[in-house]
């Protein structure tokens, strides 16, 4: 982690937090924590969204508060800065869950959030040539940024916003705007935010595994370890989990080399790592 990382992080979760000590609900310091990290070019989402193997950044994210477990994702988002601030926009503005491609960058246009001119130049691709080399190549770890968290009413939320992973074709979407497989939020169970290899998390179900371990009265640390361990024997997979129970205990977990991520309750100055052993 770099230290303008660190330093970012550790506001956004003094940002977060400011919303939650004025009696805000978790789901506004969800959108604003990730926002800041979208904003600022630092990670894997918003303006420093991973290219698709075509030249273009194409973002998903997603946002579920634990009340009435209303949610809601976008994929494949061009051109948007807060892609987090779209998915609560699906989640409050209609009746659906995820809008996808073109259409869901439409409809944030319509509602006029902040836009990102992307400076890449896209490019054409030769499918024979990618498909050959994509089984060759090797996977680095990707900044895809979350949140979870708890209010003063008891509510959980998450979120968690991407631009994907290395060497994606055009058209990819992972875990994160798919609800249950990177972000879920229940005020029975808890708030699990993921991070990792989309396709891995996607397979196993990880956030609502997670809370449903949690349900079944398992610690966050020991819901997580349990689920990623399960990631890691039946398929190989690589995440990170942000897990957070509705009695304010929450665990970081990561089997991945490293992940960063912090957590604050504001006494103290914030925590920020890189790994979480
Ligand atoms: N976890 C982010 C992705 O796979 O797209």
């Amino acid at each position: 982690m770099t230290p303008a990382q660190a330093t970012c992080l550790a506001d956004a979760l003094k940002a977060g937090h400011g919303i939650l000590a004025l009696g805000g609900p978790a789901l506004n310091a969800v959108e604003c924590t990730i926002g800041l990290l979208e904003q600022s070019g630092l990670f894997n989402a918003g303006r420093g969204a991973k290219r698709q193997l075509d030249g273009v950044q194409r973002m998903d994210a997603a946002i579920m508060e634990g009340t009435h477990l209303e949610a809601g994702a976008v994929a494949s988002l061009e051109g948007i800065l807060h892609p987090i601030t779209a998915a609560r926009l699906v989640m409050e503005a209609t009746d659906h869950v995820l809008l996808v491609g073109p259409l869901a960058s439409r409809f944030t246009r319509h509602f006029k959030l902040d836009r990102h001119r992307s400076t890449g130049v896209p490019r054409r691709l030769s499918y024979d040539r990618t498909l050959a080399k994509q089984k060759r190549l090797t996977r680095d770890w990707h900044g895809t940024v979350g949140a979870v968290a708890l209010d003063r009413f008891g509510a959980v939320a998450a979120g968690a916003s991407t631009g994907g992973i290395e060497s994606m074709l055009p058209g990819r979407v992972g875990d994160t705007p798919l609800i249950g497989c990177g972000v879920y939020a229940d005020n029975r169970s808890g708030a699990v935010s993921m991070t990792g290899i989309g396709e891995g998390i996607i397979r196993l179900v990880i956030a609502k595994s997670i809370c449903d371990r949690l349900a079944m009265g398992k610690s966050p640390t020991v819901a997580a370890r349990q689920q990623l361990r399960m990631l890691v024997s039946r398929i190989n997979g690589s995440a990170g989990a942000l897990v957070l129970s509705p009695d304010g205990r929450f665990a970081i977990r990561h089997v991945t080399p490293y992940m960063a991520a912090g957590w604050w309750n504001g006494t103290g100055l914030p925590i920020v790592r890189g790994e979480f052993p």
